[in-house]
């Protein structure tokens, strides 16, 4: 578990985490954010319009071309101060507690985060991006395109959501 990563709340519950990891991955780079604090940052990539820098590293520049004709991108991220080992969670803003796999938490077994960004600018290797939720300094993963064509499900249900604001 990462040293500062979050603790756990009444009626969570962790498991003992496998004692070897099946896999090891590259960060290609890190996204600048506003925030630094966990309860500044947006809780989803809807809730800001604030300006992130997405600096990927120069040894993947070439693997950038063509993604200025993107206007969004898929981004994948690394939640590097979440714990790894919930398998029940109670989200402060919902009260209810919720296996890992059917919620967004950063807490989870492998902490990857999605976003689909809004690309406004390529500068070399840095992307100028609108509608990420991390912490400053956040490890990046991988970015895609955006493809509403076959990315958008316009039918598609949270059951457990539905109704909220
Ligand atoms: C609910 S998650 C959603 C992440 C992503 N949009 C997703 O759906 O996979 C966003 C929250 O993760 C937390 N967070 C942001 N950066 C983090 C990091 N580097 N390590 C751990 N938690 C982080 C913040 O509390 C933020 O509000």
């Amino acid at each position: 578990m990462a040293q500062d990563s979050f603790g756990i709340r009444d009626g969570e519950i962790a498991v003992e985490l496998p004692e070897s990891f099946d896999a090891s991955l590259y960060f290609i780079g890190r996204i600048r954010t506003p925030w630094t604090r966990r309860e500044d940052c947006p809780k989803n990539a809807r809730e800001s319009d604030a300006i992130c820098t997405i600096r990927v590293d120069e040894r993947w520049a070439k693997a950038l071309t063509g993604v200025e004709t993107c206007s969004h991108l898929v981004v994948l991220y690394w939640m590097s101060r979440s714990r790894r080992d919930l398998v029940l969670q109670v989200p402060r803003h919902y009260g209810v507690g919720r296996g890992t796999f059917a919620l967004r938490s950063p807490a989870r077994p492998n902490p990857i985060a999605m976003s689909v960004a809004r690309l406004l600018r390529v500068d070399g290797t840095r992307l100028s991006v609108i509608g990420l939720d991390c912490l400053d300094d956040t490890p990046l993963l991988d970015i895609k395109p955006y493809f509403a064509s076959t990315d958008a499900v316009a039918d598609a249900v949270v059951g457990w959501h539905a109704g909220r604001q």
